[in-house]
């Protein structure tokens, strides 16, 4: 297993937890972080057999990610500027299809590159003091890891607009509101519980029709695909797998599954 400088890299029962860990530059993201965060999903990509999902995290209690690292824009020019967002993207189009699902636990801030992360991630978790921004308009500039496309999909074009025109943060009750996420807890220990357990009930599933959810659910946001093609053809296609018999059999001798995944 690889040892990372910039993240924690752990290996639990039946998940993996990342925690971006920079925490006296608040979980900023540089591009060493990007770098290593792109080769430990891809490591997690090609063992996924017995793991459930991923949770990714901001080491501390005060911040989950504070963006970019706004200290490496000081020498950013046009062409370097363009390889630092395409970087991005292609990490944040990584995580989004992931097969298996990725939780955000989001600990305190999450801005601009931070919210970004979240947004790519499958669910999002806070923590009561959680706040989230897009406060790029206010460096002069846009979101550049993917917000201006996935804060719309996700809370809709006018409250995406509204973050992204104001930089105002928005915290974890209005977030809940907005759709922004899945659920709120106290403090980072009972977030985790709480993530911990959604990936407990995932594990009692096909992780064959998982990742084929994602993968149909991603298709809707695909402007090259048509999804309803797309889900006509997963869907029948599915009908071969040896999880589909188990699920269908299982349903009426009246017993619990054993999905194997194929
Ligand atoms: N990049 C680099 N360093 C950062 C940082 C960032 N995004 N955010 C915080 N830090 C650093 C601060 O510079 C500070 O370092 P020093 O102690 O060396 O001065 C340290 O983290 C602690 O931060 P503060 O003292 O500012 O802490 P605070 O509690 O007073 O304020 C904050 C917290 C409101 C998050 C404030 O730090 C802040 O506004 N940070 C910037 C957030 C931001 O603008 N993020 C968007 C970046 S642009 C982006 O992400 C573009 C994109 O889409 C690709």
């Amino acid at each position: 297993m690889r040892k990372y400088q910039f993240i924690n890299f752990h290996i639990k029962e039946n998940y993996y937890l990342i925690e971006i860990n920079r925490p006296k530059q608040l979980n900023a993201i540089n591009k060493g972080t990007i770098s290593e965060l792109k080769k430990c999903f891809t490591e997690i990509r090609s063992y996924t057999k017995g793991f459930y999902g991923v949770i990714i995290t901001g080491v501390g209690e005060k911040s989950f990610v504070a963006g970019a690292d706004i200290v490496e824009f000081n020498e950013l020019d046009q062409e370097s500027a363009k390889k630092l967002s395409e970087n991005g993207h292609e990490l944040f189009n990584t995580i989004e299809s992931m097969p298996i699902p990725v939780i955000a636990l989001v600990n305190g801030y999450s801005l601009g590159g931070g919210c970004e992360l979240a947004l790519s991630c499958h669910l999002r978790i806070a923590t009561e003091n959680a706040k989230f921004s897009q406060p790029e308009i206010n460096l002069g500039t846009i979101p550049g890891y993917g917000g201006t496309q996935r804060l719309p999909q996700i809370i809709g074009k006018g409250r995406a607009l509204e973050m992204m025109l104001t930089a105002e943060m928005v915290d974890a009750k209005s977030a809940l509101e907005y759709g922004l996420v899945n659920y709120i807890l106290d403090d980072k220990e009972k977030a985790m519980e709480k993530s911990v357990s959604i990936l407990n009930t995932v594990k009692r599933k096909s992780p064959k029709a998982i990742a084929n959810v994602i993968k149909s659910v991603n298709n809707f946001y695909n402007k090259d695909v048509n999804g309803f093609d797309q889900e006509i053809k997963i869907f029948s296609k599915l009908c071969n797998s040896e999880d589909f018999k188990e699920g269908v059999n299982a349903f009426h001798e009246k017993r619990c599954p054993s999905f194997k995944g194929k």
